[in-house]
Parts: structure tokens; C-alpha cells; sequence
């Protein structure tokens, strides 16, 4: 499939199939993720997998959405502050590189006909309770994970998205 189409296919699915998710496409998604680029290569991130019904349950706790309760797996990206790369001005790049492995795993999973939604107005607290997190890991996206029952809006694109011109400058600002 070429790039763009791929790009494409993926979007937020917030309609799921509680059909479970075979291991070979977790296992899947997951590489897409551990081979993302990451600052100087630090790879500051765990992958957290939930599919078991008690802790998908506690997570329902962690964000409250209807929709959210039928997708069959949640994957809790989380950034681990004492790896990330820091610029010399201190800014800590934990944040890109895990939306760098975040938007791989997307694109990984709508390759193999899953779909995923970007989740961060989450109770971070909570999903730190639930997974048992130590202190200096931080839940930065939850994705969740499954068959999607809804439909793409394939005009989305030209539809929900700022015209080229709106965002493109050359040269300068
Ligand atoms: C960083 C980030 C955080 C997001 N957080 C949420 C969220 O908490 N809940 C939600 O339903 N969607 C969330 N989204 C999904 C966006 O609303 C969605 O990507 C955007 O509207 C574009 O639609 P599309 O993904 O279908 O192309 C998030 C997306 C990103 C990139």
C-alpha cells in the first residue's frame, strides 16, 4: 500500500468490535512502535498492553467513555523522563518520541485492519494507580485498540484539515 493510502485509511475509531485482536497483529503494532526514531536514540518508553478484563475494566475508570468499554485492547504508551534526550535550552523531548512510536503503532494497526484512537484527556493519576506505574514513568497516550465497526469519512481530508496554503510556508514564516 502506498504511504499516502495508508496514511489515510487510519483515523480515530471510537466504534469497536469487541472481537478479540489476534497476537500475531499486537505483536505487530507493538515492533512498529519499538522501532520508532527516537532522540539520540534513547528510546525513552514502555509499551503497556491491556486485554485482560479486569484491568481494560479498571481502565474504563481512567477515561470514561462509553465507546471506550468495547475496544478489546488499550496500549498505554508511557515516557520515561530519566532517559529522554534533554536540549541544551532543557527541553525534554520524552513527549515527541512517544508520539513519534504512538503514530507508528497507528499506522502499523490500520495496515492490518485495525483501528486506534489517540486518547490523552485521561486521568493520568489513575491510569499511573491501575498499571502500577513507578514515579518517573508517565502515561502520554493511551491507544485504543480493535476491529472498527464504524465507517472512515474519506472526505475528512479535504473536509477536516487546513488547506495546504494555511500551512505551508517556504522560506520564511
Ligand atoms: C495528541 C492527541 C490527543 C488526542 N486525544 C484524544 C482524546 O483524548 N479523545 C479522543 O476521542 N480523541 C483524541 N484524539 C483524536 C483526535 O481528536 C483526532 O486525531 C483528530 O480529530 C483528527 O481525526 P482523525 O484521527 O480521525 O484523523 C487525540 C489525538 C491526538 C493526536
Amino acid at each position: 500500500m502506498a504511504f499516502l493510502e495508508l496514511a489515510k485509511k487510519r483515523y480515530s475509531t471510537r466504534k469497536y468490535s469487541t472481537q478479540p485482536v489476534e497476537k500475531e497483529k499486537i505483536d505487530y503494532i507493538l515492533e512498529a512502535g519499538r522501532i520508532a526514531p527516537s532522540a539520540a536514540n534513547y528510546q525513552p518508553w514502555h509499551f503497556v498492553v491491556v486485554q485482560s478484563q479486569p484491568i481494560r475494566e479498571q481502565m474504563w475508570e481512567v477515561y470514561r467513555r462509553p465507546w471506550f468499554k468495547d475496544a478489546p485492547v488499550y496500549l498505554i504508551l508511557c515516557a520515561d523522563h530519566r532517559v529522554s534526550w534533554k536540549r541544551s535550552d532543557g527541553k525534554d523531548h520524552a513527549d515527541v518520541d512517544v508520539a513519534i512510536a504512538a503514530d507508528h503503532i497507528t499506522l502499523a494497526a490500520a495496515d492490518v485492519d485495525l483501528g486506534t484512537c489517540w486518547i490523552c484527556n485521561f486521568d493520568t493519576a489513575k491510569c499511573s494507580q491501575v498499571l502500577s506505574l513507578p514515579d518517573h514513568i508517565e502515561p502520554v497516550v493511551i491507544l485504543s485498540v480493535g476491529y472498527p465497526l464504524d465507517d472512515v469519512n474519506t472526505e475528512r481530508h479535504t473536509s477536516q484539515r487546513k488547506p495546504t496554503p494555511e500551512v505551508v510556508r517556504y522560506e520564511h514564516f
